[in-house]
């Protein structure tokens, strides 16, 4: 065999294997097609958040006299599209540029171009052959244009690719799904000046987050003029319209732009995956818990597999089949992962929701705190928000952490720590937090679950 371990794919999965695999003492190719750093670094996560970052700087100097800073003359104040987008390139190409560092420094063989499997120790890339012990697939996924939304007439429908690399802010857009995309680009958009509208399927926006913090989201998003109409199923495009149905009739909204937001699919194209046997849950390469597949010296993580589509769910499950591979024993906890959604303030969540918690457990405790209660969230300027959290009501375990407000993404991984520990509300009770900050209010929460 050429390699002990073929990575397939270059993303936050791909690469964090391969490196981890090199560290381990493993011969190790990785494979990448297009841009190292994936969706994640190149169209994904870093760049919505360098956008999200200058919505956030002109939101705070447009509100400057209410930290007592005069002299401003905010009519007049504007995002330059072309620097904001030299910005968002400067940004990608420096952590690209990093991960090929990481490859290069731990020795990792590169190879450039697409890799399909002619059997399971072979795929060819370029015409040539790589043979090797183990694959990792790390293929990521793709935008979806769904085929049960029609499309008619002259349509100006883009997804979030395109919505990244614009240079002119339009100055309206529809949104077709209120999931996480939809919801963060809805935020953005609006911030630097456009008129939004979400429709979303379900009756609540981010369908996946705990009820109570995405009303109250929706709720912040709409006093910034974001217009929601869930329980909406769009039909169709035709134009610059969007039709809708909504209580059995059809409704449309008109805007300049639509964005299509409605999930995104698993990207297994060319690899003839299908063609050596792997199997598929419906687009998805399926594998168990451990990372593989039904072929045991093939592996699939990240978005292909289809489970959590995160970009730290793809690192560490790069690890864990990596660690399988070496001989250990590891598996990865799913109900463990946090999610978090860059709007300002900030959700960040972890858990069960209140609604599958009530599902799950017959007895379990719930405690709030809100934001309006912490001295930081007045001293930042922003009190809108809650800490919730759900607890097991007989040995106080905790069962899911919903955070709404400022700076909550960094405070997660506190609960991700203690739900790894298996930490009680009492644990994170006696738990010295800093004063004054946020994350004060978390073991506040915990007080009130346990009374
Ligand atoms: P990818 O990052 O998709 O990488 C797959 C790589 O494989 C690509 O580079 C591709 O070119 C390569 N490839 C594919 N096929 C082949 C082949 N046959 N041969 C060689 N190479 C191949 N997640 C978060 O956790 N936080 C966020 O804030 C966040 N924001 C997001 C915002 C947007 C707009 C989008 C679209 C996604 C966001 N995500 C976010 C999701 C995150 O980007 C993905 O979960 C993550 O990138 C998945 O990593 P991956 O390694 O599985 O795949
Ligand atoms: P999503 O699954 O989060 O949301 C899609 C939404 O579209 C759902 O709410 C669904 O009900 C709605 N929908 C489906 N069909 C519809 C129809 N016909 N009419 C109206 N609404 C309809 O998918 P999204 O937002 O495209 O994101 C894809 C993935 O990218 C997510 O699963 C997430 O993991 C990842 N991501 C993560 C981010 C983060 O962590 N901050 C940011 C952006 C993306």
């Amino acid at each position: 065999m050429d390699y002990d371990i073929t990575v397939i794919g270059g993303g936050p999965g791909g690469y964090v294997a391969a490196i981890k695999a090199a560290q381990l003492g493993k011969k190790v190719c990785i494979v990448e097609e297009n841009s190292f750093g994936g969706t994640c670094l190149n169209e994904g996560c870093i760049p919505t958040k360098t956008l999200i970052k200058t919505a956030n700087v002109l939101h705070d100097i447009k509100t400057a006299d209410k930290f007592a800073i005069e002299g401003i003359d905010v009519k007049n104040i504007k995002v330059s599209m072309e620097k904001l987008q030299k910005r968002r390139q400067a940004v990608i190409s420096q952590l690209v540029s990093g991960v090929q560092g990481l490859l290069r420094g731990n020795k990792v063989t590169v190879v450039k171009g697409k890799a399909s499997f002619i059997d399971k120790n072979t795929v060819i890339v370029n015409d040539k052959k790589i043979t090797s012990e183990y694959f990792i697939i790390a293929t990521g996924s793709n935008t979806f244009m769904p085929p049960f939304i029609a499309q008619e007439g002259k349509t100006n429908i883009i997804t979030s690719k395109e919505a990244l690399e614009m240079d002119i802010i339009p100055k309206s857009i529809a949104v077709i799904g209120g999931g996480v995309i939809g919801v963060e680009f809805a935020y953005l958009l609006s911030k630097l000046g456009s008129k939004v509208y979400v429709l979303e399927l379900m009756d609540k926006i981010l369908p996946m987050v705990d009820e109570e913090v995405s009303n109250m989201a929706k709720k912040r998003l709409a006093k910034d003029g974001v217009e929601f109409h869930t329980g909406a199923k769009v039909k169709k495009v035709s134009d610059n319209k969007v039709f809708y149905e909504v209580d059995g009739h059809e409704e449309y909204v008109e805007a300049d732009v639509v964005l299509m937001s409605v999930g995104r699919t698993p990207n297994t194209e060319g690899l003839n995956a299908e063609g050596i046997g792997i199997e598929f849950n419906k687009k998805a390469v399926k594998t168990d818990n451990s990372l593989r597949t039904n072929i045991p010296n093939i592996y699939a993580i990240g978005d292909v597999n289809g489970k959590v589509m995160l970009a730290h769910t793809a690192e560490h499950e790069g690890v864990v089949a990596v660690e399988n591979i070496c001989g250990k024993t590891a598996e990865i906890s799913y109900d463990k992962i946090p999610s978090c959604i860059y709007l300002d303030p900030e959700i960040a969540c972890i858990g069960l929701t209140e609604e599958e918690a009530k599902k799950k457990f017959n007895n379990i405790r719930i405690g709030k705190f809100p934001m309006m209660a912490n001295g930081k969230s007045l001293v930042e300027g922003d009190q809108d928000g809650i800490v919730k959290v759900i607890i097991d009501g007989e040995l106080n375990e905790i069962l899911g952490v919903h955070l709404y407000g400022k700076h909550t993404t960094d405070m997660i991984s506190e609960i991700s720590l203690a739900m790894t520990m298996e930490a009680t509300a009492e644990e994170i009770i006696d738990t010295i937090h800093p004063h004054p900050t946020i994350s004060e209010s978390v073991p506040e929460a915990f007080m009130a679950a346990v009374g």
